[in-house]
């Protein structure tokens, strides 16, 4: 049984394609991302699966039920963490949590104690009864994911959960979503455009552009589908190192460029040693050496042609933020 499984689902706005026939297979008990730059789908997607929005074509199912026909049921095993700030700042913690457990018919002398519960997983016992809008940024998203398990969903979906937040606060909440899924079992499916969160997060990622899925596997077996690490050389005569290096049985791959030799090779930091040692053989000096162990931004380069635009995507992402901000005033 998946506890998410698509078929050629796709959703079109007008001549747009935002969500382009995709097939996913999601474990129970995985956590699974989906990553990829602004406007690549994922929030659409996400949409779908969460019964938000309806497909234009193809099927989806969560926990075996089909998200158009059996909506219902599938809203009563999901949690979701929403991209944008959806808490009711007039109201404290525990209201909005209560609210909430209400709204999923937890009857009331069991909600008290699930509230706390939750509280203390995301370390805001001491804030239970201030008014959100007296709560940070980070703050207030660890009481989202709190309401987002309240229920305690068997899948949860956490749309961008850690975007705009510090390094600090990032760390932590990976850290409890982590320990959900290993306490709980619970499937995860998390968007992100950050690269270092869906690597240190998801036991498989799918890359997402431009609304199709172009590659899905744990984050090791993406990078080593590339053939390897590059080792980058500069020596004083590149020309004759790159002709020695290129003899040797296991350089898969030697490029001269921009005054550097480029060798790809497999399991590059035990190569350097057998470099330095072909190098001092034929008395050529090595002036310096770069081991570039293969990222998902090279994942996504290789299959896509372009970088992942970090960039692009903090930009934009703190004008949403700024446009919020003033939404609110
Ligand atoms: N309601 C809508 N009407 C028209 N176009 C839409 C609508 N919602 C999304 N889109 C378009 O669909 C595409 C995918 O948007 P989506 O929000 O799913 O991307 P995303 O991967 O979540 O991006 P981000 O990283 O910025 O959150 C975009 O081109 C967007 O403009
Ligand atoms: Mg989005």
């Amino acid at each position: 049984m998946y506890a998410i499984e698509t078929e050629n689902l796709t959703k079109k706005f007008d001549s747009l394609t935002a969500v382009d026939h995709i097939n996913l297979k999601v474990n129970e008990g995985e956590i699974f991302g989906l990553l990829g730059p602004n406007g690549a789908g994922k929030t659409t997607a996400i949409s779908i699966l969460t019964t938000m929005k309806k497909p234009s074509s193809g099927k989806a199912f969560v926990n075996e039920k089909n998200v158009v026909d059996e909506a219902d049921s599938v809203r009563k095993n999901i949690g979701i963490v929403f991209q944008d700030f959806s808490l009711d700042e007039e109201l404290t913690a525990y209201e909005n949590l209560d609210m909430h457990a209400a709204m999923y018919g937890i009857p009331r002398e069991k909600r008290k104690e699930r509230i706390e519960e939750v509280i203390e997983i995301v370390e805001l016992k001491d804030r239970l009864h201030d008014l959100v809008k007296t709560f940070s940024g980070g703050m207030r998203r660890r009481l989202e994911i709190a309401r987002g398990i309240l229920h305690m969903p068997k899948v949860l979906f956490l749309d961008e959960p850690t975007i705009g937040l510090d390094p600090q606060t990032r760390k932590h909440i990976w850290e409890y979503i982590k320990s959900l899924q290993k306490k709980n079992k619970t499937t995860i499916i998390l968007t992100t455009h950050y690269m270092d969160e869906a690597d240190e997060m998801c036991g498989r990622i799918a890359i997402m552009d431009y609304g199709k899925i172009i590659a899905v596997d744990t984050s090791e077996n993406l990078k080593n589908s590339l053939g390897g690490d590059v080792i980058i050389l500069e020596s004083e005569n590149n020309e004759e190192l790159e002709k020695e290096l290129s003899k040797l049985k296991w350089v898969e791959k030697t490029e001269l460029r921009n005054g550097r030799i480029y060798l790809q090779v497999k399991v590059g930091e035990k190569r350097i040693p057998q470099i330095m040692k072909c190098a001092k053989e034929r008395e050529i000096e090595i002036e310096s050496v770069n081991l570039h162990k293969p990222t998902l931004d090279d994942v996504f380069l290789h299959y896509t042609g372009r970088r992942i635009r970090e960039e692009t995507a903090s930009g934009k992402e703190s004008m949403r933020i700024r446009r919020k901000a003033w939404g609110r005033k």
